[in-house]
């Protein structure tokens, strides 16, 4: 048997029709916010990704030759493919740009739960300028995108990448010590820090100063504790803006580095707690990369939410409701009544609802077990006696009552029943639809 690549995942109706439902409730809050969808391809030439995403990023990269010998990679993720995108096409239209993206991304990481070779990202650019306002109405939106999915349990902590790059880069001239460092400091591993930092003679006042400001997490009032920076100034601004949309649980956590290298001011990340290890539901910052692509420097910020862990942390916080692909399942109730199945099949199709009919050739009592572990709401009962009337009987998998209405009318009145409010409001079965 062959099985799937390590790291990945097969993906079944009843999952897929979850994860669409998530995913649709996120685009919509995309759409309230005026950003429009965008696709890039899902290989690249890979000097898009190794020109600026960084060390950690690079060494997890699916590269492979292609037959013209030009280096490809699998996108690690989007935003180098956005901005890419927006620097050879969309570069003179007018600003902000506000873009959006679904789509899965590749990492050869060792997996786990939570953590995958290949996974899914929602995320959004916001291309223009780095104003306090562009970072919060990005960080609105990844608020506003995650509860729109139902999540309830997360936290959003922001810091700035540059008050402690700039701290760094005052001590350490190489920019790849540097960037260790500030790995560093993403892992929490303060003990070589210190010991790095020591052996390229940051000691005193600035090492303290650095591991100082690592640690610096709170309410945005622990700002007063840090030497007036201009990027003080933009955190404050942004919280307000963000309190002002009824976002006032946010953290300031200055510790923040990020996975990736091309962060430059704002950087944000959310958590699920319920997760554990790998607990973080998205990622996000503000950034330029147009430069670096042949365009204009350009400001941008962006997040990208890890639709996995959103679907993870969403099993963790509540029961899932049954699924079930049809509201009705239409069975005949002999052999003489099967091509009429049919024609009462198409009529509740043709209304838009969802409908299957028995093509097993089942007796009656399979059909109905058969409907009922697919979580029908409905049975529509073909039978020789009701069809001389031109009626059909419709029942309630649920409850088990029958009645009989005309056939012409069975669509109409199966419309009617699946969008009553329920008997039993507690069942877990689906009303309607995708649950
Ligand atoms: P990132 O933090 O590398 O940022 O990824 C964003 C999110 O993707 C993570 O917070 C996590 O939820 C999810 N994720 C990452 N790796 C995996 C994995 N191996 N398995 C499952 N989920 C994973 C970015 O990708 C940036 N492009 C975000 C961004 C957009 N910054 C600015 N604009």
């Amino acid at each position: 048997m062959i099985q799937r690549p390590r790291g990945t995942r097969d993906f079944g109706p009843a999952e897929m029709a979850r994860r669409r439902a998530v995913e649709q409730a996120m685009r919509e809050a995309c759409h309230r916010f005026g950003f429009g969808e965008v696709v890039t391809p899902t290989f690249e030439q890979s000097e898009l990704f190794t020109l600026r995403s960084g060390e950690a990023i690079v060494d997890e990269m699916y590269v492979f030759k292609d037959k013209g010998d030009r280096e490809m990679a699998l996108r690690p993720e989007i935003t180098a493919s956005v901005i890419r995108f927006f620097v050879n096409e969309m570069s003179n239209l007018p600003k902000p740009l506000k873009l959006y993206y679904v789509g899965n991304c590749f990492r050869y990481e060792n997996p786990q739960s939570g953590r995958y070779r290949e996974f899914f990202q929602l995320g959004a650019e916001l291309i223009g300028n780095e104003n306090p306002e562009t970072d919060a109405e990005v960080i609105s939106l990844a608020v506003e995108s995650l509860r729109a999915t139902g999540l309830q349990d997360f936290n959003v902590r922001i810091g700035h990448i540059g008050i402690l790059k700039s701290l760094v880069l005052e001590g350490i001239d190489d920019q790849a010590l540097a960037g260790n460092v500030l790995r560093m400091i993403d892992k929490g591993d303060f003990d070589a820090l210190a010991q790095t930092l020591e052996t390229n003679g940051v000691t005193g006042n600035l090492m303290e100063s650095i591991t100082g400001i690592a640690g610096t997490k709170g309410s945005i009032d622990v700002l007063q504790s840090v030497d007036e920076t201009k990027a003080n100034e933009h955190l404050r601004e942004l919280f307000e803006i963000l309190k002002l949309q009824g976002i006032d649980d946010c953290q300031l956590d200055l510790g923040i580095v990020r996975g990736l290298d091309y962060y430059s001011g704002m950087v944000f990340e959310i958590d699920a707690p319920r997760l554990g290890a790998e607990k973080q539901v998205l990622g996000g910052g503000s950034y330029t990369l147009s430069e670096l692509f042949g365009g204009e420097p350009v400001f941008s910020t962006g997040f990208a939410i890890g639709l996995d862990r959103v679907m993870l942390a969403l099993e963790a916080e509540k029961e899932l409701p049954e699924y079930s692909p049809i509201d009705a399942y239409v069975v005949p109730t002999e052999d003489a009544m099967r091509k009429y199945a049919f024609a009462i099949v198409a009529k509740i199709r043709a209304k838009g609802l969802r409908a299957d009919v028995d093509l097993m050739r089942r007796s009656m009592s399979k059909n109905l077990k058969y409907a009922s572990s697919m979580a029908a709401r409905y049975a529509v009962i073909v039978g020789k006696d009701e069809m001389a009337k031109r009626s059909v009987t419709l029942r309630d998998m649920e409850s088990g009552e029958q009645r009989q209405v005309p056939a012409d009318f069975a669509a109409d009145e199966l419309e009617k029943a699946l969008n009553a409010p329920r008997k039993h409001p507690l069942s877990s079965v689906p009303q309607r639809g995708i649950p």
